[in-house]
């Protein structure tokens, strides 16, 4: 593993260490390299959020916009461009059902306006009725980056700080420390017997050099994502950079495998895979049509025709055909029957036992699983999780996530912790603040006049993504002025930077206004700040 603190807290920040990524996100391909790397430890490299999508299967958040009760400007305006599974969460924040937002912060170095969108998101999701947690991965810095626990009091408190002044409510979300928390750290231990070291290997590329710590902080993560859960399964999104994605896959993954049983449709007594399901799925629909017509009506599809029907119908010798065929030749005159299969995933002896006897109506029940013939798929759900509950299991929903593009450097290039006058700190002195703005990189042409013939590129402007993330707040028609003033030639730089450094100037003496009347709240909070852990 590298030691580069910075590349770790600006990719937990979304912000990009490698690659300036534009919000047009069209010719960001054209800054260098375009293969995607997720590594959370590593320096993230987007170079086109579009292989996001193909390659990792991230969905794009565009998409359910609408679905969003009144989406979050960060949402509007494409900064979140991608999620996986955001539908559950968007549903029950429609619906007023119970859901949770979580995220943690490395205290690396100081919060700064990257991390400024991640709290923003947080205390978002709070605010529509969410509950809400932000946590400090001080475990995760002390074994991936070396931190002392002295550093990582201090810059602990000043997350914690800003994401007070940001609007967080304490008093009706959760704030902890990894380093803290015995239930987290007791849940990443059971977690820990799901997962084993080949996986770590092929997911973070750790090797026989990897310290257990480093390991551990994994778990913890693990449990972070799933801790919402602890008292009640629910809809849960992880607002981060896409550089988590490998986590949120793992956590998924994990949520399920903890699954006592899992719920399938299935057609014979048989077990199935997913493809050789759909080809007995195909084969019943077309011969139950058959045998209707046929005005045999009382007659069943049997379990060998089934597997004539795919010997002639199915597309050509695949795997799943062959497997399928032979599973049904054995079952022969066994009926086909569609109906919803509990498979038991690892259920205790009386959670199956309780399972066979909360199943209603007709049900069959087999070695490794029941099926019944009454209940559909969402009922089936809700039972499978009931029973689970009541007999000391999890039953986690898998976590949702959504990803928020990384943020531009002042200074053209990437926006990096170890370069200041690439980033603003959300403890920088605001006239430091001020100078920043007005020194930043633009995307402005060569002479004014230029300016007004060809309008300025906005798309490729720092100090426009600063409007757009920040500065412009929740007003989009003045996004779109600053945005059109500059693309029509209306608008000089030397004038936008003023008005940026102005508003960035007016944020950070607020913002630290706000974190010395945080000092109060974060002491009534109880969290220790001062580690007595050595080293
Ligand atoms: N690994 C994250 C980072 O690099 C920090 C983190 C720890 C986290 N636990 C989390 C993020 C849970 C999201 C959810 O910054
Ligand atoms: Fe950027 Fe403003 Fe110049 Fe346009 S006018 S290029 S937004 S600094």
């Amino acid at each position: 593993m590298t030691d580069d603190a910075d590349a770790t807290a600006d990719a937990a920040a979304g912000v990009d260490e490698e690659e300036a990524v534009r919000t047009d996100g069209g010719d960001a391909a054209a800054a260098g390299a375009d293969d995607v790397a997720l590594d959370p430890w590593g320096s993230s490299t987007v170079a086109d959020y579009r292989k996001l999508f193909e390659e990792f299967g991230i969905e794009e958040f565009d998409e359910l916009l609408e679905s969003v009760p009144n989406p979050h400007y960060l949402m509007r305006r494409g900064v979140i461009f991608g999620h996986r599974d955001y539908r559950p969460v968007a549903e029950a924040m429609r619906e007023g059902e119970p859901f949770a937002a979580l995220s943690g912060f490395m205290p690396t170095g100081d919060p700064h306006i990257g991390h400024k969108l991640v709290f923003d998101e947080i205390i978002w999701h709070q605010e529509q009725g969410g509950d809400a947690y932000g946590l400090i991965a001080d475990l995760e810095a002390h074994a991936a980056r070396g931190l002392t626990w002295a550093e990582i009091d201090e810059h602990s408190r000043d997350y914690l700080l800003s994401l007070l002044a940001l609007g967080f409510d304490p008093e009706d979300g959760e704030l902890y420390r990894q380093s803290d928390n015995r239930e987290l750290q007791d849940l990443a231990f059971e977690l820990g017997a799901e997962a084993n070291f080949s996986e770590f290997q092929a997911i973070y590329g750790f090797d026989g050099e990897t310290d257990v710590s480093h390991m551990q902080s994994v778990v913890t993560q693990m449990a972070d994502i799933l801790y919402p859960q602890l008292e009640e399964p629910k809809p849960t999104v992880i607002p981060v950079g896409p550089d988590q994605d490998p986590h949120v896959r793992l956590a998924r993954d994990l949520a399920t495998r903890m699954r006592y049983f899992k719920v399938t449709a299935a057609y014979a007594s048989f077990e199935c895979d997913d493809a050789e399901r759909e080809l007995v799925a195909a084969a019943y629909a077309a011969l139950a049509d058959d045998v209707e017509e046929g005005g045999n009506g009382d007659e069943s599809v049997r379990c060998e025709d089934a597997a004539d029907w795919l010997r002639e119908h199915a597309p050509e010798p695949v795997d799943a055909r062959e497997s399928v065929v032979a599973k049904l030749e054995e079952a022969g005159m066994e009926p086909v029957r569609p109906r919803t299969r509990f498979f038991d995933r690892q259920a205790t002896d009386d959670a199956f036992e309780a399972l066979v006897e909360a199943v209603d109506g007709e049900k069959r029940v087999y070695e490794g699983h029941v099926d019944s013939f009454e209940l559909d798929r969402a009922e089936a759900e809700e039972l499978a999780r009931q029973v689970e509950l009541d007999h000391g299991g999890y039953g986690f929903v898998p976590p949702s996530s959504v990803y928020h593009r990384f943020m531009t450097g002042l200074t053209g290039g990437k926006m990096s912790s170890s370069v200041p006058a690439s980033h603003i700190s959300l403890l920088d002195d605001p006239a430091e603040g001020y100078d920043k703005v007005k020194s930043a990189t633009t995307g402005g042409r060569e002479t004014a006049e230029e300016q007004r013939e060809k309008g300025g590129r906005a798309d490729e402007c720092p100090v426009y993504e600063l409007y757009a993330y920040l500065l412009a707040g929740d007003d989009d028609e003045f996004a779109t002025e600053v945005y059109e003033e500059c693309v029509g030639g209306e608008r000089l730089c030397g004038d936008c930077k003023e008005q940026a450094a102005v508003l960035m100037e007016e944020f950070l003496e607020e913002h630290q206004e706000k974190r010395e009347e945080a000092e109060a709240l974060l002491e009534d909070l109880d969290i220790d700040l001062d580690s007595d852990r050595q080293r």
